[in-house]
């Protein structure tokens, strides 16, 4: 009953986000980190629920240069209670979502704050990934990828503020080696081989091979 509650409330609350932070991303982690928990049964899944989908609600929140993370962690504390949630879970909870953030750079403190980090990251791979990237860094003035060296094989630094496929260099290709779990690395390098498989593609119809 509380996990059905939080997942509508938090439809509502998304109902007009962008669409690389949406309800459907939200849905999309919560699945994630409810298979990664199945190897940590001790997690109670109404707290996996709450983590999720409270995880980028400061997205959807006036954030006047405070990171999403730490607005989302208010978020969490402000208004978890209402669910029935202790105390002690609410700041488990807010904790683990502080340091999801990616830009923030901070490590987790717990099981729970690892695998939501691992399950918020492997939305950025695979196929959703570079949909959501595409989504999200064309929104702003950039160049699909520079002309001579398209993904960085010369001594060209990457610069996604520029080239959104730079954006796999400067970031997505390095998410592997940040994660936690061993289920995550595994979900990691399948959607890795598929992401490889594009660049070669994508590579191929730059050069002209029609
Ligand atoms: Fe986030
Ligand atoms: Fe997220």
């Amino acid at each position: 009953m509380i996990k059905e509650q939080i997942l509508k409330d938090t439809e509502e609350i998304f109902k007009n986000a962008e669409n690389s932070h949406d309800f459907l991303h939200t849905k999309r982690v919560l699945n994630l980190v409810l298979e990664l928990a199945k190897d940590f049964p001790q997690i109670e899944e109404d707290v996996i629920y709450a983590t999720c989908c409270f995880h980028d609600v400061g997205r959807t929140i006036p954030q006047d240069g405070v990171n999403h993370a730490i607005i989302s962690a208010n978020y969490a504390r402000e208004n978890l209670i209402k669910y029935g949630f202790t105390p002690q879970q609410i700041e488990e909870i807010a904790c683990a979502i502080e340091t999801h953030s990616w830009s923030l750079g901070r490590e987790p403190k717990s099981l729970l704050g690892e695998i939501l980090q691992d399950g918020d990251r492997i939305d950025s791979l695979g196929a959703i990934g570079l949909a959501r990237m595409f989504s999200f860094l064309n929104e702003s003035e950039r160049i699909l990828y520079n002309v001579d060296d398209p993904f960085c094989t010369s001594e060209r630094k990457p610069n996604d503020k520029k080239y959104t496929i730079d954006h796999l260099f400067t970031k997505l290709f390095s998410i592997p080696s940040k994660l936690h779990t061993e289920k995550a690395k595994q979900l990691a390098n399948k959607r890795m081989e598929f992401m490889k498989s594009f660049l070669e593609q994508m590579g191929l119809e730059i050069k002209g091979e029609l």
